[in-house]
């Protein structure tokens, strides 16, 4: 392939953005300017949803507001729990959400406003009702009534309470909200720009954002989390981890949750992750999975100096809370539609048809035979 191609976009710098900045040579990403692990430690994932939307941290009246707006709109109109009733039980809960998100485009009576203030409505109304969808599909689809949201919970409590009927410990409840933290935006990522393309055509912003899910699906970009588990319940105990992973090297396999496009020398959310995986561990008493990720952590490293991204701790973490592994990914979205929304808003903002080149290497000039002479 000619040096002047660069497969994947690789290196390429496409645009400017203000929304965050991934830092790899100091192992670090800032929403906003605030650093991703001290959004962790000191904040609830509905600041920084506010920040990433709205470009500062809110103070109390303003997270108030941003709280109720939500809050009001987490329950779903009668037709789409019904469409969500009849979808195929064995339907991938990534399908359920990029099918419910564009429902609500079809529902949604500002559709055909791309304003910025119309867009913020919307991305509100996307963040708070997609829960809402994939919690009821997590019930239905084990023969369970849908429990409707809560507003006295937030929005890491509620998605509990609406796919088990209760809130866990609060430690949990942190674990979680910290997950929706670090998966909630990092730049120029494949979703991200799958949005950002959709709305250089000036389209809507549910259509970009059910065509980011349809990206965030595949296993090489958010789908990873889910095959984490997936092979950590391959490996089934620590001591096989060894030879396993050997194994999958020397046949040259792809070990998900590991490597990452931008990161070279360690995804900057993996540490805070990490430690919230063994709290969580620690707390429920089940050591397995924490083992299993050192060894297979410190083998990469040695073996191939590849570094964990922010998927290898979440899948074992998800799993320890008794999540179902095919949701990992729709958590993952759960988060990310604030990303997506403020990178849909910039885009907007500053607009130019994304349309790249392409060097053509088919078929020469050549004339049509007809049918009979064919
Ligand atoms: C996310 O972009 C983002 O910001 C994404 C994300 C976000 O927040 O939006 O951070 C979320 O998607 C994290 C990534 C989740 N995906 C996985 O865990 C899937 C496994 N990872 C790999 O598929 C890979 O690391 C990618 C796709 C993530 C990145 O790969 P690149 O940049 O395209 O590099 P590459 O595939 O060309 O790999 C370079 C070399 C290759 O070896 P050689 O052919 O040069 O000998 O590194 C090897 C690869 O084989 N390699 C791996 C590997 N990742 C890279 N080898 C084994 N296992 C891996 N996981």
């Amino acid at each position: 392939m000619s040096d002047d191609i660069k497969k994947g976009l690789l290196g390429i710098v496409v645009d400017e953005t203000e929304v965050s900045k991934v830092m790899p040579e100091i192992n670090s990403l800032t929403y906003r300017g605030y650093a991703a692990q001290d959004l962790c430690e000191y904040c609830r994932f509905e600041e920084v949803a506010y920040l990433i939307l709205n470009k500062d941290l809110p103070n109390t009246i303003q997270l108030r507001k941003f709280e109720k707006e939500e809050k009001n709109n987490r329950d779903l109109s009668k037709d789409l729990y019904s469409i969500i009733k009849k979808m195929p039980k064995k339907s991938h809960p990534m399908d359920v959400a990029r099918t419910a998100v564009s429902i609500m485009g079809l529902e949604d009576k500002e559709t055909t406003d791309s304003s910025e203030e119309a867009n913020m409505r919307k991305a509100i109304r996307i963040l708070a009702k997609t829960p809402t969808a994939l919690a009821a599909f997590y019930r239905i689809r084990k023969g369970k009534n849908i429990i409707k949201p809560k507003k006295n919970l937030n929005i890491a409590e509620n998605f509990f309470y609406m796919c088990f009927g209760k809130v866990p410990q609060k430690e949990i409840v942190k674990a979680f909200d910290v997950s929706l933290i670090l998966y909630a935006e990092h730049s120029f990522n494949v979703s991200t720009f799958t949005a950002r393309t959709i709305t250089s055509s000036l389209s809507d912003i549910h259509g970009a954002i059910t065509g980011a899910i349809a990206s965030l699906k595949g296993p090489l970009h958010g789908g990873a989390n889910e095959e984490v588990m997936h092979m950590m319940n391959k490996i089934k105990s620590p001591n096989n981890a060894l030879k396993w992973i050997n194994n999958a090297l020397d046949k040259k396999e792809v070990v998900m949750g590991f490597g990452h496009r931008v990161y070279k020398s360690g995804d900057s959310r993996v540490p805070t992750m990490k430690h919230y995986m063994f709290k969580v561990a620690k707390l429920l008493n089940k050591d397995k999975y924490p083992k299993m990720y050192e060894i297979l952590e410190n083998e990469m490293l040695s073996k191939k100096n590849i570094h964990p991204n922010v998927d290898f701790p979440c899948g074992p973490t998800y799993y320890m809370m008794g999540i179902d592994i095919d949701f990992y990914t729709p958590i993952f979205v759960m988060s990310r539609i604030t990303g997506w929304s403020a990178h849909i808003m910039e885009q907007h903002a500053s607009n130019k048809l994304i349309r790249p080149l392409s060097k053509y290497k088919g078929e020469e000039v050549r004339e049509v035979m007809l049918l009979n002479q064919r």
